[in-house]
């Protein structure tokens, strides 16, 4: 979502759509020109920038294409890179318990591999400007930090006047993504950049913050944080979900604003969940949904226990997606008639909804003329 300055939508730039290449191709093969281990079970994966450049924008991600066992497995992973700073373009990829991507990568993948990835997307983004002068207060928690250190780098590097604080919580000190990179910045940027490690479990020697980040560790944190509270002040947040909500209630026990605080959410909870069935029996049957993609028009025939993009998927429509759970907006559209039901409506911002945005991963007709447009 947007934040402060930050733009959660609208991420049109004057040239040319970001992330698509001067084809207007909405996918990419990219080139792995380095494989770094960051920690055990984490890695960041560098792209070689194509003959045609990708734009893109610190805070967005590239949805990664991946054939695992036979099947097309996509999901999303934030440019830690910065385009300002970077000449190519990375990502870091954290192992989860029994995932399928995200151990694929770190187990398969070599330098010289081709990966399809389609066009940077998302909307946890902002623009630069030398004239800025503003205080960003990130909370990240293991893998969460990639699209706060594309960030930073861009402030630190576009906004002289700007500065940035990070509290990043993880479990140990070997699991601290980019902990070198962040000691290098700060003594580069120094008084600019503030980076406090909060442990779950701290070695005997270890100077920061253990435990986990509650009232009383957060009230000194903000003592400590010069700046905090300003107008100019913005919070950004990304990382496990548990963590997210505890911030987000001590953010509130300090008064702050909701407007001032924006979230990017990594982990896919809808699949996982059952599927909200409060339909009346009577309302349960296919409806038809004309969707405008890429300046053709489907029309498609959707059932009461299918999403919209699970039916123009089945079809054979190659739509735009990523997460399927309602998180990233890569299969966001405007619903220009009729009614569309969200079974998750996290990524989308108050404002968007009311502009009549929907996400077709979650979404379902509940009447019978709907039109959405996409792209
Ligand atoms: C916008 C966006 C940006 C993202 N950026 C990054 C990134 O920069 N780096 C990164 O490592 N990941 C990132 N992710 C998460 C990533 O897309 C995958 O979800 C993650 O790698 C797990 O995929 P998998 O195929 O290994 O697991 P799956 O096989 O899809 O899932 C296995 C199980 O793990 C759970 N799970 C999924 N993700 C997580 C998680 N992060 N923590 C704990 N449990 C989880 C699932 O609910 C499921 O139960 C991002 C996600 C989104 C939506
Ligand atoms: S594919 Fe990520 S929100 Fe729909």
């Amino acid at each position: 979502m947007a934040f402060g300055l930050f733009k959660k939508k609208d991420q049109t730039q004057p040239a040319a759509k970001a992330g698509t290449d001067d084809t207007g191709s909405h996918y990419h093969d990219l080139k792995v020109k380095n494989i770094i281990q960051e920690t055990k079970d984490a890695i960041s994966i560098v792209f070689e920038q194509p003959s045609k450049k990708i734009s893109y924008k610190s805070g967005q991600f590239l949805t990664l294409i991946v054939p695992v066992a036979g099947k097309e497995v996509r999901r999303a992973y934030s440019l830690c890179s910065s385009p300002f700073v970077d000449t190519d373009l990375a990502v870091s990829v954290k192992r989860v318990e029994k995932g399928l991507m995200s151990n694929w990568l770190p187990d398969h993948l070599k330098v010289g591999d081709t990966l399809k990835v389609m066009e940077p997307m998302g909307q946890f983004t902002t623009e630069y400007s030398s004239g800025n002068k503003r205080h960003l207060i990130m909370f990240a928690g293991g893998s969460g930090i990639t699209p706060m250190m594309s960030i930073i780098k861009s402030l630190l590097t576009q906004e002289p006047d700007s500065i940035c604080s990070l509290i990043y919580c993880n479990r140990d000190i070997d699991s601290i993504i980019f902990k070198n990179q962040f000691e290098v910045l700060q003594t580069q940027y120094e008084g600019r950049l503030h980076v406090i490690h909060i442990l779950d479990n701290a070695p005997m020697n270890w100077q920061g913050l253990s435990g986990l980040l509650n009232k009383e560790m957060l009230t000194k944190l903000f003592e400590r944080i010069p700046g905090c509270g300003l107008e100019k002040t913005t919070y950004l947040m990304c990382g496990p979900e548990g963590m997210m909500k505890n911030v987000e209630t001590l953010l509130a026990e300090h008064q702050i604003p909701r407007e001032k605080i924006f979230k990017e959410s990594f982990v896919a909870g809808v699949l996982d969940k059952p599927r909200k069935d409060d339909q009346p029996a009577a309302e349960k049957k296919t409806r038809d949904v004309t969707i405008r993609y890429d300046g053709q028009e489907h029309v498609i025939a959707v059932p009461h226990n299918k999403t919209i993009l699970e039916t123009a998927l089945d079809q054979g429509i190659d739509l735009p997606y990523s997460c399927q759970s309602g998180l990233c907006t890569a299969c966001r559209g405007k619903a220009l008639s009729g009614q569309v039901k969200l079974d998750e409506e996290e990524g989308l911002s108050k404002s968007e909804r009311a502009e009549g945005y929907v996400l077709t991963c979650v979404g379902h007709p509940m009447t019978d003329d709907v039109v959405i447009e996409i792209g």
